[in-house]
């Protein structure tokens, strides 16, 4: 291991047989995290070429168990977000493209970084189980179209080590850890294909278009090479996605989408990424005509019920879903005010993850437990008009003197002018 950690500080390019025993030695236990802490710093600062992407992303993949495309029936298909903040896309989007009628085997992450993660989300709702068998879980996706797991010691369990670990060692932002952390888990879905969203923006890992374009050539050209359809949008996370950032608080704002009600940009997300599947899986031959087929699953209440399915299959308590309002969330809040008038220019959404996490919603040390409760409303978004003392942002958090510790990080997250702003675009490139 020695050899290894050395030959990537020093640049050299890894062998597959180097790269499979760093993964394989250290899901079972035979090298400390420390070790392994070395391993994720060499390659982020160093770097991976390809071919190495390639063959991490085949050892962590094999690390537990990957299901044949054979043992669920129909077009397999599943989106996967390379992280956000407020990014709660998958709880509409999965039970909303299995309600039109294809299969959503997924398995998603926890918070990492700054970022929120979709099963830190859903186990805001009592009982809800992240952990299916293999056989459980292709049963599930058989039966009603969609289930939502996370890396077990069954599926990836290279991920579910190594993601924990670089959660807490500065090692995220990092091409080759993402690309072989998100291919990693789509591959063991057996899977058909998979649409990609890529995050640019102050609350994304690739802050510059060129880095996000370099990360989606990443993961389509690794996926392609595992003979995989990839297609991936660059969306925008200069600002949180929603009115919403934390974990029982996202989950409610996720229902109200299902229910018809979502905000605009988060329908508009969970609706540019679904015709891409659609269209993938061939339901559909336009665009606009998958936007129909959409729209008519969730005014139906299609997509609802199909949530409704997920929940009740992995062991949550479904009275949740039908009222939202029993999700836990903070009863105290604390404003953040404006400190002018004008209209929000920009938002650093990258300190409203961060100053979250703070408040309890993530984890700063492996293995943390989390606080479900805490949350963020964001008041004002891009382009909105604020006058001096109107909130920007209201605190919910039990915890005084937690909240008065992010209270002016928050606000130094604003930017306000004199000139209105144009909102950002929220799909800034298709790249099929
Ligand atoms: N999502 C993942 O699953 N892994 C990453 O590294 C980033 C986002």
């Amino acid at each position: 291991m020695y050899d290894i950690l050395q030959k990537k500080r020093d640049g050299l390019k890894l062998s597959s047989d180097e790269v499979e025993d760093f993964v394989t030695a250290y899901v079972n236990g035979k090298i400390p995290d420390y070790v392994a802490a070395a391993f994720l710093m060499a390659v982020f600062t160093k770097g991976m070429d390809s071919e190495e992407t390639f063959w991490l992303t085949q050892a962590m993949m094999n690390s537990g168990v990957v299901l044949a495309p054979g043992s669920m029936q129909g077009f397999k298909i599943d989106k996967h977000s390379t992280g956000g903040v407020g990014d709660k896309v998958t709880i509409v989007l999965a039970p909303l493209i299995a309600a039109c009628g294809l299969k959503v085997p997924m398995i998603s992450g926890r918070g990492l970084g700054h970022t929120g993660g979709t099963l830190d989300k859903l186990e805001s709702i009592p009982g809800f189980k992240t952990e299916l068998s293999p056989r459980d879980f292709a049963a599930q996706v058989n039966r009603i179209g969609a289930a939502i797991i996370g890396q077990s010691k069954e599926f990836v369990p290279a991920d579910m080590k190594l993601y924990a670990l670089r959660d807490v060692t500065g090692t995220v932002e990092s091409i080759p850890l993402i690309t072989s952390s998100i291919l990693s888990k789509k591959l063991a879905e057996g899977l058909d294909g998979l649409v990609m969203d890529i995050k640019l923006g102050s609350g994304a890992f690739m802050k510059r278009e060129e880095d996000a374009l370099e990360l989606a050539e990443s993961i389509i050209t690794t996926g392609r090479r595992m003979g995989k359809k990839v297609a991936a949008l660059i969306t925008d996370m200069s600002q949180p996605l929603g009115r919403t950032v934390g974990n029982a608080i996202e989950v409610k704002e996720a229902i109200s989408g299902l229910r018809g009600e979502g905000p605009s940009d988060l329908m508009e997300l969970v609706y540019a990424l679904g015709e891409r599947m659609l269209a993938m899986a061939g339901s559909t031959r336009s665009p606009s005509e998958a936007r129909g087929v959409l729209l008519r699953s969730i005014e139906s209440g299609r997509a609802l019920d199909r949530f409704r399915d997920i929940v009740e299959a992995q062991h949550g308590d479904v009275r949740y879903v039908d009222h939202p309002e029993l999700l836990e969330v903070s009863d105290k809040t604390w404003i953040a005010e404006s400190p002018e008038s004008g209209y929000v220019r920009a938002i650093d959404a990258y300190k409203i993850g961060s100053a979250c996490v703070e408040l309890g919603a993530g984890r700063e040390r492996a293995g943390q437990e989390i606080d479900r409760r805490v949350g963020l409303v964001v008041d004002k978004k891009i382009g909105e008009t604020v006058e001096e003392g109107e909130p920007l942002i209201e605190i919910m958090c039990d915890d005084a003197s937690k909240a008065r510790s992010v209270h002016d990080y928050l606000i130094s997250a604003y930017e306000i002018g004199s000139q209105k702003e144009r909102p950002p675009d929220l799909v800034h490139r298709t790249i099929d």
